[in-house]
């Protein structure tokens, strides 16, 4: 096995285009995707990733002049935010509709604002009303997909501006009451600045993929959906753990999606919390194959292992898929994490090395690439909320610093 341990300093060159479209949790780095895309994607290749997410690294590969583009999220949002991504959308339309925002014709008219959206909890008042507003508005007009596409995105992340959800992290926790009582942030100004960043971006290439597939689906389930169309490349960040105890895909989409289904055309995007359920590891196996003893040192027993055990098991079948979906002289890109499960890291970058020499895999290249634009802590405290004091002093660990790219292709 050719191994090369490199650390990798991809911080540099152009930023890609709409680098802060929208907010994603674990969203791969513009500039790695871009470095990915160029090293890996020549023209007329076919390119999947099962794990899209906001679709960064399949826009990347569309600048390579791919020609097939598959992507595979089980998170509505993720597939909304990726065709939206990868969507060609007339820039005048929305060049006039931010004209329209700006001149105050929506502010003054008050349209009437739909009332199906019953739940307040994450909003206020004015919130609610101004986010009905802009559905009903977007309801007036006449778009084409492309342009509802691009919308239907900028509502969603207009939806979570404009919430009571602490913006700092991607976990839910609402803010604070003082906070929340003093909380004035109006939906139209984050629309409008939204849709403004988006139309500056515009002016580059457009996206020229005409055989592109992004769709709601199970990276579980690849090796039967894809059948015998297979793939030169796959460029993948797969999640670091089961999205219960990570970021919470489902519930944090949820509140994005609040408003995007009332959007005639964008019906389909709708999300409920049980998306967490369905992402790798969310349901508990009922045996334990002990996968995780080289991997993980905690606990063998436990609620915990069983969870590392399962989230395992699940990526364990996502890799199998991964391998059978590839050519014969295809490669496979795989970012991965070691994050900490119950004070231990789960070394996820060995269990894929593993997993790819079982079917037949070389690792040709391992990069360590430090994680430098993180916002989150680089500590955090386990046992926070204990009211033993030397407990709480044993639970500091370190949070994620780094990833891990790992390269892969065909033994022989
Ligand atoms: C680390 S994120 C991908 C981030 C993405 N590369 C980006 O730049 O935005 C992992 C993704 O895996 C998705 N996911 C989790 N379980 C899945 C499954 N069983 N099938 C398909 N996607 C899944 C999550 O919804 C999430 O979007």
């Amino acid at each position: 096995m050719r191994t090369t341990n490199r650390r990798s300093n991809t911080n540099s060159g152009p930023r890609a285009r709409l680098a802060r479209f929208h907010p994603y949790p674990a969203m791969v780095d513009e500039d790695l995707a871009a470095q990915l895309a160029r090293t890996h994607v020549r023209k007329g290749h076919s390119i999947l990733d099962p794990f899209c997410g906001s679709g960064r690294l399949l826009a990347a590969a569309e600048a390579m002049s791919a020609d097939r583009i598959v992507g595979i999220d089980i998170n509505p949002l993720a597939v909304l935010l990726t065709r939206a991504r990868l969507a060609n959308p007339n820039v005048s339309v929305l060049r006039r509709l931010l004209a329209e925002i700006e001149t105050d014709t929506c502010y003054r008219k008050r349209i009437a604002a739909s009332s199906e959206v019953k739940t307040v909890q994450w909003f206020n008042e004015q919130s609610m009303e101004e986010l009905s507003q802009i559905v009903a508005w977007l309801n007036m007009k006449q778009l084409t997909q492309p342009d509802l596409l691009v919308l239907g995105a900028i509502l969603s992340a207009t939806t979570r501006d404009a919430s009571f959800a602490r913006k700092s992290g991607w976990k839910l926790h609402r803010m604070s009451e003082a906070s929340r009582s003093t909380f004035a942030a109006s939906a139209w100004a984050h629309f409008a600045r939204r849709l403004e960043y988006f139309i500056s971006q515009s002016d580059t290439k457009p996206y020229n993929s005409k055989n592109t597939s992004i769709r709601i689906g199970d990276a579980r389930r690849l090796r039967v959906d894809e059948g015998g169309r297979k793939f030169d490349v796959i460029l993948t960040s797969p999640p670091y753990g089961d999205s219960k105890t990570t970021v919470q895909y489902g519930a944090a989409s949820k509140l994005c999606l609040t408003f995007v289904p009332l959007v005639k055309g964008l019906e389909t995007f709708s999300c409920s919390s049980s998306v967490d359920s369905q992402c790798l590891g969310g349901r508990l196996s009922r045996e334990i194959r002990h996968l995780s003893r080289q991997y993980w040192a905690g606990s063998a027993e436990g609620t915990t292992a069983k969870k590392v055990e399962s989230f395992l098991a699940d990526y364990a079948i996502a890799c199998r898929g991964i391998a059978s979906s590839l050519k014969a002289s295809g490669t496979a890109v795989l970012i991965v994490g070691q994050r900490s499960t119950g004070g231990f890291r789960v070394k996820l970058d060995q269990f894929t090395i593993d997993q790819f020499a079982s079917l037949g895999f070389e690792l040709t290249r391992y990069d360590v690439r430090k994680l430098t634009r993180k916002r989150h802590p680089s500590h955090v405290n386990r046992f926070a909320r204990s009211s033993c004091t030397s407990k709480r002093d044993s639970g500091l660990i370190r949070t994620m610093s780094e990833e891990f790219i790992l390269t892969f292709s065909r033994s022989g």
